[in-house]
């Protein structure tokens, strides 16, 4: 093998031998903006050594030849004695021999668009089966991410059992696992406790709606109770759309991190010649705790991992709230006028619009005939992309592609295109008649690329579509796998998932697309990869969205996190919300609103009216800018706090919710971490009640140092249960 030399502590990647150990090691180094991960190699394996803040070479001799390394294997396979345990790679050969016995063959890196990339190949020492271990570094971020290729090189079949993404350590301490939780009308709910030594299971167990149950995205401290700008933090999530599987292995000396595509239920026939390419794992960690793990999330995935992301997100009108399933060209016509003239930029024309013999107006029938209903729309889409034009506003649908209900053409012509077992009844979900379409088959990916590409060629003027999905795999059985293929389902339906993306956005890159499935249940990097935005929650009370999006901004961006403005008494919750905290709340992500506006009052639309535009004024901030939460919702206290700031920190918004209603309760100083404590800040206040009589802040010039150390005292500002404000800060 080669040898480099160390190119010191700037180069991107270095190899070099250690001798010190013993026996002859190689040594790589991975670069990212801040960080370094560290990986010595011999024949057998190749051990993650270090992951943390940049070291220089003489650093990295010393921590390797004092062997204070974690010197762990990267992929750790079942079989050959001393990785028996917390595998991330298990099979059955053709013979039935159950181990994999795996050999280090060649290392080489590689200079990629996106940065710089290790790639490891082993090879198995008597069966012809190799493995390639990638590990890439993305440019301009701290994001580090690794998965494999496992071939099967002779022309036998190879059952895999366990095929992880990746196996990390992580520096044992005083650890908390931050993880996030939900169900329907509460998603992304984080939790935080101590690591308990044993095993601790992350895992989405639904096929398609991964994010419901919990999301694959977590951090671990290693500095104790997890803070928001202090403590070392590592943060890891899988870029998938299916079901995945997370296990955090602690003992008494040690935390390992081994993740993937869920194998439970998946077995998988690796084929002659076949390669199976195991989702990538992003990860980061960061010495400014939470926050500063969110913040590399947030910049890589605007620069690499989310559709999009070079343009500002439009203001919408989402007509779900506002009218249901009663959508006709006249409401349509109306709601658009009515959002134009507060400001609004674009229409989206939800669910009830579509099928001719099984119309949809309630949620039983039509999914699957996504012909116009001529009742309700007799022009048909043109008709609303005219009235768009005609009123200035951009144009969106919603679609729910992926799914049929037995009451529909679709399902009489072809009810061999739905997921079903053999004997056993139809499960049927939403509405009692809902069924999910087989995007295993190829047939079924066709028709369901037609759905959009047919609206688009007769209609190229449609800016957005919203996708559901408010299913899961009721049904677990395939008509176009063979029998002995039905545990690849899973695998097999989100790789044609991802087929299907993948066409549409060759064809239509511009097009905006919303990822929802009945809310946030699939807020997942494979998903954003291909659309623009998640829909975060069916709750749209702002109250306990404060909550949800607090969740999703651990590793989401706020551009990709669609917030509206919905009707008070919410429709969720009943709770009745302020407009003005509705808009605070909304105006923290992408924001848009969800209501019918011919009900607003003449107040009321002229308070939304100056929010759009404000909220025009900051977008760059918010859907551009770097995250700092400030004060969380979760620690129940009288107020929470976050604020978004540019780059270089010559503009911010800060926003501050009060979220309980018991009077005279200590209310924090509020000290702004995102603030450059060299500039100086004139605050304007965003959206005042009465435009006349904004916040006692407003045009005050006030230091960054103040505004960090000292900070702000919020009582005047929040004094009520549901009062809020949205602060700009302008450096001078
Ligand atoms: C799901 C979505 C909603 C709405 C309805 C339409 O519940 O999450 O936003 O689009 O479907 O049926």
């Amino acid at each position: 093998m080669k040898i480099k030399l160390i190119i010191g502590a700037l180069a991107a990647l270095c190899a070099a031998p250690l001798v010190s150990s013993g026996q002859e090691q190689q040594q790589y180094v991975l670069q990212t903006q801040n960080n370094a991960v560290v990986f010595t190699t011999n024949d057998a394996k190749v051990a993650l050594q270090y992951f943390g803040p940049k070291l220089d070479a003489s650093d990295i001799q010393s921590l390797l030849a004092s062997r204070l390394g974690f010197n762990q294997n990267t992929y750790p396979a079942f079989g050959m004695g001393e990785d028996n345990f917390n595998t991330a790679l298990s099979l059955e050969m053709p013979d039935g021999n159950l181990s994999v016995d795996l050999k280090l063959q060649d290392v080489k890196e590689e200079a990629i668009k996106e940065g710089k990339q290790l790639v490891f190949t082993y090879k198995d020492q008597s069966y012809p089966f190799s493995v390639k271990q990638y590990y890439r570094s993305y440019q301009g971020t701290d994001i580090v991410s690794t998965w494999t290729e496992l071939t099967n090189e002779g022309k036998d079949e190879i059952k895999l059992l366990e095929f992880a993404s990746a196996c990390v350590p992580i520096k044992k301490g005083d650890n908390y696992l931050t993880q996030f939780h939900g169900s329907w009308g509460c998603e992304t709910y984080m939790t935080e406790s101590p690591l308990p030594v044993g095993t601790s299971v992350i895992c989405g167990g639904d096929a398609v709606r991964n994010a419901f149950v919990s999301q694959a995205g977590f951090m671990i401290s290693i500095d104790g109770k997890p803070q928001e700008n202090a403590g070392r933090v590592f943060g890891g999530n899988l870029v998938y759309t299916g079901d995945y599987k997370t296990n955090v292995v602690a003992t008494q000396s040690d935390v390992t991190v081994i993740s993937g595509i869920n194998p439970d239920h998946s077995t998988y026939y690796l084929t002659k010649n076949e390669t199976f390419t195991t989702p990538e794992f992003l990860m980061t960690v960061s010495s400014e705790g939470k926050g500063g793990v969110s913040r590399a999330f947030h910049r890589w995935a605007r620069m690499y991992g989310l559709h999009g992301s070079d343009s500002l997100r439009d203001i919408l009108l989402n007509s779900w709230e506002g009218v249901y399933m009663d959508v006709n060209q006249e409401v349509m016509d109306k709601m658009m006028s009515d959002f134009k003239a507060i400001g609004g930029e674009l229409f989206v024309m939800d669910d009830g619009w579509f099928g001719d013999k099984y119309a949809r107006n309630y949620d039983d029938k039509g999914l699957g005939d996504w012909m116009v209903n001529k009742k309700k729309l007799p022009q048909g889409v043109p008709g609303l992309t005219v009235a768009a034009m005609k009123h200035d506003i951009k144009f969106g649908i919603w679609i729910e592609p992926e799914m049929a209900n037995t009451a529909s053409e679709l399902y009489e012509k072809h009810p061999e295109w739905v997921l079903q077992q053999p004997n056993r009844p139809l499960v049927q979900g939403r509405g009692g008649t809902q069924v999910m379409l087989d995007m295993t088959n190829p047939k079924v990916q066709d028709y369901v690329f037609s759905i959009v590409d047919n609206l688009m060629q007769e209609n190229p003027s449609i800016a957005y579509m919203k996708w559901d999905c408010n299913a899961s795999f009721m049904n677990y059985g395939s008509t176009y796998l063979p029998a002995n293929r039905q545990s690849e389902l899973s695998i097999r339906y989100n790789r044609g998932l991802q087929a299907v993306c993948e066409r549409i956005r060759a064809k239509y890159p511009n097009l905006v697309i919303q990822d929802c499935a009945s809310g946030g249940g699939r807020v997942n990097f494979g998903m954003l990869r291909y659309f623009d935005e998640f829909w975060t929650s069916d709750n749209t009370d702002a109250m306990q969205r404060l909550f949800i999006q607090w969740g999703d901004s651990h590793f989401y961006p706020a551009r990709a996190m669609a917030s509206h403005v919905s009707a008070s008494p919410n429709h969720q919750t009943g709770r009745v919300v302020p407009l003005k905290f509705r808009f605070d709340v909304a105006m923290s992500g992408r924001l848009g609103m969800e209501l019918q506006p011919s009900t607003l009052t003449d107040e009321e639309k002229v308070f939304s009216k100056r929010a759009i535009a404000a909220y025009k004024e900051i977008r760059p901030i918010v859907q551009n800018g770097d995250l700092y939460r400030l004060v969380s919702p979760y620690d129940g206290g009288a107020v929470s706090s976050l604020m978004y700031a540019t780059e270089n920190k010559d503009k911010a918004v800060v926003y501050v919710y009060r979220i309980s209603s018991l009077n005279n309760q200590y209310v924090p100083t509020l000290c702004l971490d995102g603030v450059d404590e060299n500039k100086t800040y004139r605050i304007h206040d965003l959206t005042p009640q009465n435009e006349k009589r904004p916040c006692i802040l407003d045009g005050k010039v006030i230091s960054g140092r103040v505004l960090k150390t000292r900070g702000l005292d919020l009582g005047m500002l929040v004094p009520r249960f549901m009062s809020s404000v949205a602060l700009e800060l302008i450096a001078e």
